[in-house]
């Protein structure tokens, strides 16, 4: 019997510090009729359960957090997504995949926000030198202005941004 949408196994795997990837996560979940667990909450072996893993982890210094540990695995079929406060972007998405080492074309990067509250000491250094440095600059873009201004600390994520990757997810 040839396998239905119904039928293919999926989960949802995030790694969120603030609560934004969670909140990605659980959005893409909700669609595609499956579980969103918190990778500490699962044992590697479970993912090979799996006909495909979403895999969504926030973006630190350019990094999706904790996605090595899951290209270890050598998964048949994951799909990846980023969420970081760099304004979306083709540019911004083509640019994580590659540092990734994640095919583009199962890449997806969307914008979360920045909760300085949530964030610990160490990271509010980081944060405050790449601020730094991004003030410096001269000539900024638009939407080097508007990475400026989330560092108050913003939400801008969005429902709509799933989209694409919720329709890619459900055609397989
Ligand atoms: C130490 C640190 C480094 C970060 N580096 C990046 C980065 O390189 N690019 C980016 O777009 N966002 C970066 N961010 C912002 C986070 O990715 C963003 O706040 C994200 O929404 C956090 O998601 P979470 O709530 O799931 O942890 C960084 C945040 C911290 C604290």
């Amino acid at each position: 019997m040839k396998k239905g949408e119904n039928e293919m196994k999926k989960v949802v795997i995030y790694q969120s510090g603030t609560g934004f990837t969670e909140k990605y996560a659980g959005w893409i979940a909700e669609r595609l009729g499956c579980e969103a667990k918190e990778y500490k909450s699962v044992k590697q072996k479970e993912l090979t359960d799996y006909d495909m893993v979403i895999y969504g982890g926030w973006i630190f210094g350019g990094m999706v957090f904790g996605y090595d540990k899951i290209k270890e695995l050598n998964l048949k079929n994951v799909i990846v997504f980023g969420v970081g406060m760099t304004a979306p972007s083709e540019a911004v998405a083509a640019k994580i995949a590659e540092q990734n080492q994640i095919p583009r074309d199962r890449f997806y990067y969307y914008e979360g926000g920045y909760a300085p509250q949530k964030v610990g000491f160490m990271k509010k250094m980081m944060m405050n030198m790449i601020k730094k440095s991004l003030e410096k600059k001269e000539n900024k873009t638009a939407d080097e202005l508007h990475t400026l201004e989330n560092f108050k600390g913003a939400d801008n994520t969005s429902k709509e941004a799933i989209e694409e990757l919720v329709a890619r997810c459900l055609k397989q």
